[in-house]
């Protein structure tokens, strides 16, 4: 198995341009001394995509991402990015379909099954998120959730892209809440995530997928999350906001041997 850890911080809507350069710069120095070891990104808003791409050296485990992004190519769409404007604008991978997304701004699974292949087409790395709320765990209905989420989505991935999809698993109840899942709660769900794409893909396309943890990941909790098999690094939210603290993450990342 040769997965390579992919930590990602997605600072969601914090920081202006010139505090997402600074913030990148610092996580870019704090992070140096693992950069062979673990794939690092970090995902500012679209304002501040260009300060943070000066600032962080063209390097293929450091990613500059977008945290969300419009499947048209161009068009009647007031407000919108498109995933081409993104490339343009040095973007290496794109956040799609994260809860808040999903739960604040209404994306369904049928609108994320076509931002997905959208995205990849652009040539961009997709960070495809899925992830059950409290009430569907406490029902029983986790993979019932997750399953159907992987199922809209991941048949739609043409066997070129495969190596630039990233799945991350973000229990909702999770998120923000200071409540991380065990790590054996976490390891169940992508173990029956990574089984699932073996039978949506092959054999080969779900060992090598990347499937990130996320969900109150932070210094004190990093280690134990990453030791699990299934658990291929993290995105990180509320901890990528500090330098020193993400660094720890990428840290304990680094420290694994598999
Ligand atoms: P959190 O956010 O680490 O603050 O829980 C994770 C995410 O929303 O990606």
């Amino acid at each position: 198995m040769s997965r390579k850890f992919h930590v990602y911080g997605n600072w969601k809507l914090h920081n202006n341009a010139a505090a997402s350069r600074a913030l990148a710069q610092a996580v870019v120095e704090a992070t140096s001394a693992f950069r062979d070891a673990v794939v690092t990104g970090m995902a500012p808003v679209f304002l501040s995509l260009a300060a943070v791409r000066e600032a962080v050296p063209a390097h293929p485990h450091l990613k500059v991402v977008a945290q969300n992004g419009y499947p048209a190519p161009k068009g009647a769409f007031t407000g919108e990015v498109s995933f081409a404007l993104l490339k343009d604008a040095g973007c290496d991978a794109v956040l799609i379909g994260h809860s808040e997304r999903r739960q604040i701004f209404g994306e369904t699974d049928a609108f994320l099954a076509e931002k997905v292949p959208a995205a990849l087409a652009a040539g961009l790395e997709v960070v495809f998120c899925v992830g059950e709320t409290l009430d569907e765990r406490e029902a029983g209905r986790t993979w019932e959730v997750v399953g159907r989420q992987i199922d809209a989505v991941l048949p739609k991935v043409d066997a070129a892209s495969r190596a630039r999809l990233i799945v991350a698993y973000e229990p909702v109840w999770a998120i923000g809440t200071g409540r991380t899942a065990t790590p054996a709660q976490a390891q169940e769900v992508h173990r029956l995530i990574r089984d699932r794409v073996a039978q949506l893909w092959d054999a080969a396309g779900a060992a090598e997928l990347i499937i990130q943890y996320g969900g109150s990941v932070k210094a004190e909790n990093a280690a134990e999350l990453f030791a699990c098999p299934d658990i291929d690094g993290g995105l990180v939210g509320g901890a990528a906001l500090d330098a020193a603290g993400f660094a720890k993450i990428v840290a304990a990342a680094a420290a694994i041997r598999r």
